[in-house]
């Protein structure tokens, strides 16, 4: 304590690196597996959603050998034609992103598909994908006619058309390029505001030609991706938790290297930047088409900002850490424009609000987002993560920050997308060996 009664925590220094992006390790298994030939994919997210990723490819036909650690994996591609309807049904787990691009991918596929996941996914919104595979000829059911899983997808032989997506929703865009590449003839997606890039950038640096304006993506169907070679960078959503840690924590001056740098999905560095964060980004190399680099954040005093438009979904995973930001800053954060939250791995609205209220934070929802007033008087407390793995991850920050006893209800939650945030922590406070789990 010093003599404000304010607990000390460890400063983060030094240099660290963050598990593989889970987006793009989604989308380098698919492509690999509709490629003509053997991919090598390094570096790939070892958490659960990606588990469910690699064991969807090798239902539908696609032969995949991964390494003991399982960050690597090396697919034989089969091509569109020569994916086979799967033996039996296949469980996304937690993944909202791996059934509904599984889903994309199995429209195109003659046969029956049928696509479930845990109690939390069999909440989440389908009929944004249902709708438009519909409208590219697959047959698309599912529980109240297709808007909840399990979902039952007829492919076959599809056909290109004009496409709007109702949300402004990576997976449902990726879904429908899925499937538009093994459809005859053009077909074209504009979303409400440009969602992250990352299908439409691996495709490219795989060969397949795609038409590119800030909200549409024209793709003409039968081109086939060459194998990739691609070495995974680090999660920009994982890396956010330490950055706003180092951000925190007086004295820290922290750097992450080889994390994704897209733009599609660096709008919380801005955010935290606008708030006065101290962060040094660079660029330094290209994997897949994907710019990556290094952030380097430094303790900084934060005040409150605005966070909307067609910023949120360059930020949306992002806004849990960007919350307990907030709840540090002078003043108000006030974010809006993000009713997509409600519909995530958990209602992140409520998980937020619950949290920040009982590590007495103030924190009110709107109806499509949040605001939260700082800085905070913290205490501890005991949080319901909901089974949500970025509310867990985000009140373990919290913690972290605050050095008071937070305890998360299921903690195993973390797995999946970031197991290893408690030995990048301790990489980072310069402890040696990892720490046990809260
Ligand atoms: C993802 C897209 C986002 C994000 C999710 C992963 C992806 O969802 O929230 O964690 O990999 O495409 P939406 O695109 O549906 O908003």
């Amino acid at each position: 304590m010093n003599q404000l009664g304010e607990k000390l925590t460890s400063p983060l220094t030094g240099t660290v690196r963050v598990p593989g992006d889970k987006s793009i390790s989604h989308r380098a298994l698919l492509v690999a597996a509709i490629a003509a030939g053997s991919s090598r994919i390094e570096g790939l997210n070892t958490g659960e959603d990606v588990g469910a990723t690699i064991a969807a490819v090798r239902a539908l036909g696609s032969p995949c050998r991964m390494s003991k650690d399982r960050t690597q994996a090396q697919v034989e591609g089969c091509g569109y034609s020569g994916l086979t309807e799967a033996e039996d049904v296949i469980d996304a787990g937690n993944s909202g992103t791996t059934l509904r691009l599984v889903a994309g991918v199995c429209a195109t596929i003659p046969g029956v598909s049928v696509l479930t996941g845990d109690e939390s996914l069999r909440r989440r919104p389908m009929a944004r994908i249902a709708l438009p595979l519909r409208r590219l000829g697959a047959t698309v059911d599912g529980r109240r006619g297709g808007e909840l899983p399990p979902l039952i997808v007829r492919g076959g032989s599809l056909s290109g058309t004009a496409l709007e997506t109702e949300v402004a929703s990576a997976q449902v865009k990726s879904a429908l390029l899925l499937a538009a590449l093994g459809a005859q003839g053009i077909t074209s997606i504009t979303e409400p505001s440009l969602s992250r890039d990352h299908t439409e950038r691996l495709l490219e640096a795989s060969g397949v030609v795609l038409g590119r304006s800030h909200r549409t993506v024209t793709v003409d169907g039968g081109q086939c991706p060459a194998p990739i070679e691609l070495r995974v960078p680090g999660d920009i959503s994982s890396a956010i938790f330490l950055l706003v840690a180092a951000t925190l924590i007086p004295g820290s001056d922290l750097t992450v290297v080889d994390v994704g740098l897209n733009p599609t999905r660096c709008g919380a560095l801005e955010v935290l930047q606008r708030m006065g964060a101290r962060l040094d980004t660079e660029v330094l190399r290209e994997e897949g088409g994907e710019p990556v680099g290094s952030v380097r954040a430094r303790a900084s005093n934060l005040q409150g900002v605005q966070i909307g438009g067609e910023q949120i979904p360059t930020l949306v995973d992002e806004i849990p850490a960007l919350a307990i930001a907030a709840a540090h800053a002078e003043g108000e954060t006030i974010v809006t424009g993000a009713s997509e939250l409600r519909v995530k791995e958990s209602d992140r609205i409520a998980a937020l609000v619950e949290g920040l209220g009982t590590l007495g934070a103030q924190a009110r929802a709107l109806p499509d987002g949040i605001v939260v007033e700082g800085p905070a008087a913290w205490s501890g407390g005991d949080i319901d993560e909901r089974g949500d793995h970025r509310i867990a991850l985000a009140f373990a920050l919290a913690g972290v920050v605050s050095g008071r006893p937070v305890r998360i209800k299921r903690w195993e939650t973390v797995n999946t997308s970031f197991p290893e945030f408690w030995d990048v922590v301790s990489q980072a406070r310069g402890e040696h060996g990892g720490r046990a789990d809260p």
